[in-house]
């Protein structure tokens, strides 16, 4: 029997469940006892039912607005009146998911065996002879003619020497168990040692010569804004004969608008109108896929399979060879499934739970029963789908087993995990079943499973890493098998592992004839985005970077920045190199406007006060926001921060040299711009290499200006300091002489800290001083405040050259041509080029 076991380097385990959370860790640890109970006056709608439950009663504290707290409310009673899910649903399938005629060979090897044979079912009466006496033929029939024993258990127990039976009984009955009597899960494994008559389908490898070769409709669903290495996908897997059908998350306007125009260049490209809201795990990401599959049937595209994938998927075997493979295999469904017990795989992924989603989160409700009659399956939800199977699926005239499941998997949690396999395997389909996504996932869940996704869902869920040119052999070992994709690839993480697929997948080395073929631009702001809503510290930063830019060049001529249109983050060889700002200015000169790029980036602004061997060992201190543990990087390349930021401190320590040395213990302060303790963290380092970050509580509004962070070790040993900048916008909006008075007058320090650090801060004296100038500081108004952020802004960032679209004015002439240069976003970029397709 399958333990849990899930190691981080098992890649074959493509889903993403991880154990599920305490309870505490999703129930507010500060909610009190009275919270438990509904206060109806926080409601503005009467529940229609007494709702008891504490899982339930907390989400509808929680979720933020009136609606979600009622659908939430409306979904418990309907749950607690037995109105909502199907008690019971019709298994079509006519041999329960096995096929016979076909041998597996001899297996001696007991554990290989027992994965593919593992049977699981819902049963009425599961306690009862009769039950058993069913297994027992159904295990005849399956298993006719060779020997096999069986061993059961019960609900969550683990079985029994004595529930194991002697080959061949029939007389198998479990130990009387209440919670069976009423309705439970019953595991059964079958195993044997003789030549297996019956399997599971495997998929086939020839193509007969006179079958058309398959179409495919690769249905993208896109999240961020990675539109070049979108755009990169596209073009590897681009071909005549297949479909891109696009669903771009609903909040995400660059991605959608950036690549509408393809419609226009391509007759099988095609982005749906129908967007969802797609958060991480949602009921939404099943909803979306049903709805985009739909449309593709009543399209007129002729194609055979869907297979879907995310902006971090690619390609690890050519078009050709992916063709090849499901020509043959027509009508086959590829879905992999957790290859564990099922009822553990049940607990862990949450599904014998209900969740709504509603305020783009999944809350969670409270425990429910799964339908009887039917096979529940799981594990990923990359998958490849047949015409035959997406039909029946995605039906707008479903029948009872699908109806049901949607209904089940509209209040589940990363529901296409599961949707897809559990109606195949009670599906007239089920021996269509291929046991294979076809990808390798990147798992590393010691990075992977942080819990970080608790604030969108309420359960700890994981994701695979990103590759690294580290990764490679677990790609090189897809060669010889039915893997045709990989996941997940990030070129601002590393984009060199993308070129080193292509160049083994084309047995060709193109890296020097492609120009700037190490290089990735990826947008941070467009002028033209409703949603997600600018950032605007980021506004604030870039406006005064080219304000201060003009001026730096105001001795040749007069260059006024009118408009920011967009904002890129550049990389090169996977190092963040800049931060670009494409905007239109006024050259007075020729009163003519010109299209100008101009890139900055900010200080290191960390310094070591004193020598000594364990600040040697120090590699970095930086501070900034939107880390990601996963990767281990800070999302913000650009470090920019505003008062209404969450900065993060990452620190880095070398391994010691001198493997001796015992642990030291140091302190981490964060000092105000008035020279205020605003935290304080101890954290021990011992001799072997650290990656630590830590999230300080700081209250927002920060007060804008120079913060510090000091570490201690007795004395202070380094020190770096970080820019809140002022804000010259608010909500997208010049900000008013109002706000300005709330958003720069920071917070209060409400903790208290012990004495000891006071010789770390600025003196008495000094802290009145800059008290005073940051109380008229916050007062700074208009052309003043911009005159404060620049001289901010200044200190902390550095400016470096422009580059001009146009040269034809006296300013432009001065600059490079963008089309040139090889850091702007005009510079050629043929590796994410779709034209000349
Ligand atoms: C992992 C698993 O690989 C996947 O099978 C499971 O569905 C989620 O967890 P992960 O890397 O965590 O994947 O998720 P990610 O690839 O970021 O997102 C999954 C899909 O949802 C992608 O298609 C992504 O574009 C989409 N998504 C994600 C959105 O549309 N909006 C979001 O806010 C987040």
């Amino acid at each position: 029997r399958s333990k849990d076991s899930f190691s981080i380097d098992d890649e074959d385990i493509s889903n993403s469940f991880q154990a599920k959370p305490k309870r505490d860790t999703v129930i507010n640890k500060t909610q009190n006892k009275n919270q438990l109970h509904l206060r109806l006056e926080e409601l503005d709608f009467v529940p229609a039912c007494k709702i008891t439950t504490k899982e339930a009663i907390s989400a509808i504290h929680r979720a933020k607005t009136q609606k979600c707290k009622q659908t939430i409310s409306n979904i418990t009673c309907l749950i607690s009146a037995d109105l909502l899910y199907p008690k019971e649903l019709p298994n079509y399938c006519p041999n329960d998911g096995f096929v016979a005629g076909k041998s597996l060979g001899c297996f001696k090897d007991e554990k290989s065996f027992r994965l593919l044979n593992g049977h699981y079912g819902n049963y009425k009466n599961a306690n009862s002879p009769e039950f058993c006496m069913h297994l027992c033929l159904q295990s005849g029939f399956l298993y006719a003619g060779v020997q096999y024993s069986s061993e059961c258990f019960c609900g969550n127990e683990e079985p029994s020497p004595t529930s194991r039976l002697p080959d061949s009984s029939c007389n198998m009955k479990c130990p009387a168990d209440p919670h069976l009597a009423c309705g439970g899960y019953y595991t059964v494994n079958v195993y044997q040692t003789g030549i297996a008559k019956f399997s599971p389908q495997v998929a086939e490898t020839t193509v007969s010569p006179s079958v058309r070769p398959a179409r495919i409709v690769f249905l993208l669903t896109l999240n961020g804004r990675a539109l070049r290495q979108v755009r990169r996908l596209i073009r590897i897997l681009y071909h005549r004969d297949h479909y891109f059908y696009i669903h771009v998350d609903v909040r995400q306007d660059y991605l959608f608008r950036e690549l509408l125009s393809l419609e226009t260049q391509f007759p099988n490209i095609r982005l749906t109108r129908k967007r969802f809201c797609t958060i991480w795990g949602g009921a939404s990401l099943l909803q979306m896929l049903l709805s985009s599959m739909h449309e593709l049937l009543l399209s007129r595209w002729e194609w055979d399979f869907v297979i879907n994938l995310s902006e971090s998927d690619y390609p690890v075997k050519t078009g050709d060879k992916l063709v090849e493979f499901l020509t043959a295999n027509k009508g086959k469904n590829f879905v992999k499934s957790h290859g564990r017990e099922v009822q553990r795989f049940i607990q862990k992924q949450g599904l014998d739970k209900t969740f709504v989603e509603c305020d783009t989160h999944m809350w969670r409700i409270g425990d429910r029963k799964l339908p009887w009659g039917i096979q529940i399956d799981g594990g990923s939800d990359w998958i490849a789908l047949s015409r035959e199977f997406v039909t029946y699926a995605a039906s707008d005239e479903p029948d009872e087993l699908v109806k049901g499941l949607r209904i089940v998997f509209n209040y589940t949690l990363l529901p296409a995990e599961s949707f897809f396999h559990t109606v195949l395997k009670n599906s007239k389909f089920c021996n269509s079943y291929i046991d294979n996504n076809l990808h390798v996932t990147n798992w590393k869940r010691r990075l992977g499973c942080k819990c970080q996704y608790k604030h969108i869902v309420d359960w700890c869920g994981c994701s695979p890493n990103d590759f690294l040119p580290e990764d490679w052999l677990r790609i090189q070992n897809t060669e010889t098998r039915q893997i045709f994709f990989a996941r997940k690839f990030e070129p601002v993480i590393n984009q060199a592992v993308v070129l080193q697929l292509e160049q083994w997948l084309y047995n060709v080395n193109f890296n020097k004839d492609i120009p700037n073929i190490n290089s990735y631009w990826q947008s941070v702001y467009h002028h033209l985005d409703l949603t997600p809503s600018p950032d605007d510290s980021l506004l604030t930063v870039a406006q005064s970077i080219i304000r201060i830019n003009s001026k730096l060049i105001s001795d040749k001529c007069r260059l006024i920045p009118e408009k920011i249109l967009e904002m890129t983050s550049f990389h090169a060889d996977d190092i963040y190199q800049k931060t670009l700002i494409l905007y239109v200015a006024n050259d007075t000169g020729a009163a003519q406007k010109v299209t100008v790029e101009t890139n900055f980036k900010y200080k290191t602004t960390f310094v070591l006060l004193k020598s000594s061997p364990f600040l040697h060992r120090l590699k970095s201190l930086t501070v900034s926001t939107e880390y990601d543990p996963k990767e281990q990087t800070f999302r913000n390349f650009a470090h920019i921060m505003g008062p209404y930021s969450e900065p993060t401190l990452v620190f880095e320590f070398n391994s010691s040299p001198e493997l001796a040395a015992k642990s030291t213990n140091i302190t981490f302060l964060w000092i105000d711009p008035v020279g205020r303790l605003a935290d304080v963290h101890d954290v021990s380092i011992d001799d072997n290499y650290a990656l630590g970050h830590i999230k300080p509580a700081l209250k927002q509004p920060l007060l804008p200006g120079a913060w510090t962070v000091k570490l201690i070790h007795k004395q202070v040993l380094a020190e770096m300091k970080f820019l809140i900048a002022p804000l010259e916008f608010f909500s997208g909006n010049v900000v008013t002489q109002k706000q300005v008075g709330f958003v720069h007058s920071g917070s209060e320090i409400i903790k208290e800290f012990d004495v000891q650090w006071g010789r770390f801060l600025p003196n008495g004296f000094d802290r009145e001083t800059l008290l005073s100038k940051s109380i008229a500081d916050s007062k700074r108004f208009g052309a003043d405040l911009r005159d404060w952020i620049d001289s901010l802004v200044n200190k902390f960032f550095s400016i470096g050259s422009s580059c001009a679209s146009d040269r034809s004015t006296v300013c432009t002439r001065s600059f490079d041509e963008c089309g040139k240069t090889n850091w702007s976003s005009f510079a050629p970029d043929p590796k994410s080029s779709l034209n000349n397709l």
